[in-house]
């Protein structure tokens, strides 16, 4: 027998996943194939998470990774996770106005959190449910946390769009475009020519505006398009590559530049609000929010976006007696 000698005290990090829908499901297997972090996926229906994680783990030899993941109904065994990601949520049923489903969802949201929170009372919050914006600007206020420990994924999503579209349309490889979209999670998010390049170069140097403008009505209709297509459910593979590529920038204190749904104290015009925005993402969560210098055409469209968020927050709030 070989003794091995004392290893000394090393932090492996955990990630909670509420929510083992096709989002969270596939966030996890991401997170553990990445080798990330140990997931813990928690979901309200009995036995559905332990079977995806047994699942996962059986996977471990064939990926090469020797990451955890456990599935459970109970928060108990979330404690001590250094993000907690929110995916959550019911899906619009027909019949259901836009309002019906926030507050069914802000319900889901506010409950999670707080029970995740009394577990990992330190952890960042990165919220995916929908009505993205409205949905994070719930989970900050239970939270009680400082506003950059809570953010949203869909600028990088919406941004991942952009750049498929930009890189399908001229034939190069994705990760030769950055693309930037800013602005709530929907019809009116507000994508950004001027800031999205190839290789360094403005992309309306290699497109004509016509068909930027194709580009970027497909970006919007990003979401629908899959839901149209798939006629149950919505995306879920970008969604959750997207949700990885924070949850790595946080973990591993990257420092990366992206677009998130950060809360707003000024910056843009807008106050009190969360919203995509470029950001700083490091260990301490939003560590700076960055402001572009816009267009008159692109202020007004943000500030479009910004007001259609807030009243839905406002009416949110009300509905639900926060
Ligand atoms: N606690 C824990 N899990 C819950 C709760 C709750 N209170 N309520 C619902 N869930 C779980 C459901 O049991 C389901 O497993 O949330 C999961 C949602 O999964 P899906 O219906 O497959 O939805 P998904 O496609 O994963 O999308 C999740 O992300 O992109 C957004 O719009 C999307 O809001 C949606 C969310």
């Amino acid at each position: 027998m070989i003794a091995f000698p004392p290893q000394p005290y090393c932090h492996l990090s955990q990630v909670t996943v509420v929510g083992a829908g096709n989002v969270g499901s596939t966030l996890a297997q991401r997170i553990l194939e990445r080798n990330l972090a140990n997931v813990v996926l928690v979901d309200i229906v009995e036995d559905r998470p332990q079977g995806i994680a047994l699942d996962l783990m059986q996977s471990r030899g064939c990926e090469g990774h020797n990451r955890t993941i456990t599935g459970t109904n109970t928060y108990a065994d979330t404690a001590d996770s250094d993000i907690v990601v929110i995916t959550a949520g019911l899906p619009r049923r027909p019949g259901m106005s836009r309002d019906d489903l926030t507050q069914v969802n802000g319900k889901i949201v506010m409950e999670t959190v707080q029970r995740a929170l009394d577990y990992s009372p330190h952890a960042c919050i990165i919220v995916v449910t929908n009505p993205l914006d409205v949905m994070t600007y719930l989970a900050w206020t239970v939270s009680g946390l400082p506003s950059y420990r809570v953010m949203g994924m869909a600028g990088v999503l919406d941004s991942a769009r952009f750049q498929t579209f930009i890189a399908m349309e001229l034939g190069v490889p994705p990760r030769d475009v950055s693309a930037m979209v800013l602005g709530g999670h929907g019809d009116l998010m507000v994508p950004l020519p001027k800031y999205s390049t190839i290789s360094g170069i403005p992309v309306n140097e290699l497109l004509s505006q016509e068909r930027l403008q194709a580009l970027i009505e497909r970006t919007r209709n990003g979401g629908a398009e899959i839901v149209q297509l798939l006629k149950q459910g919505g995306a879920y593979y970008a969604p959750a590559s997207s949700t990885c590529l924070m949850v790595e920038a946080i973990l591993h204190n990257q420092s990366r530049i992206l677009p998130v749904a950060a809360y707003l104290e000024g910056q843009y015009g807008i106050q009190d609000l969360f919203l995509g925005v470029p950001c700083r993402l490091g260990l301490k969560g939003v560590e700076q929010v960055l402001e572009l210098s816009l267009t008159e055409g692109e202020q007004a469209a943000l500030s479009r976006s910004a007001s259609s968020v807030k009243e839905q927050v406002q009416r949110c709030l009300q509905d639900l007696s926060v």
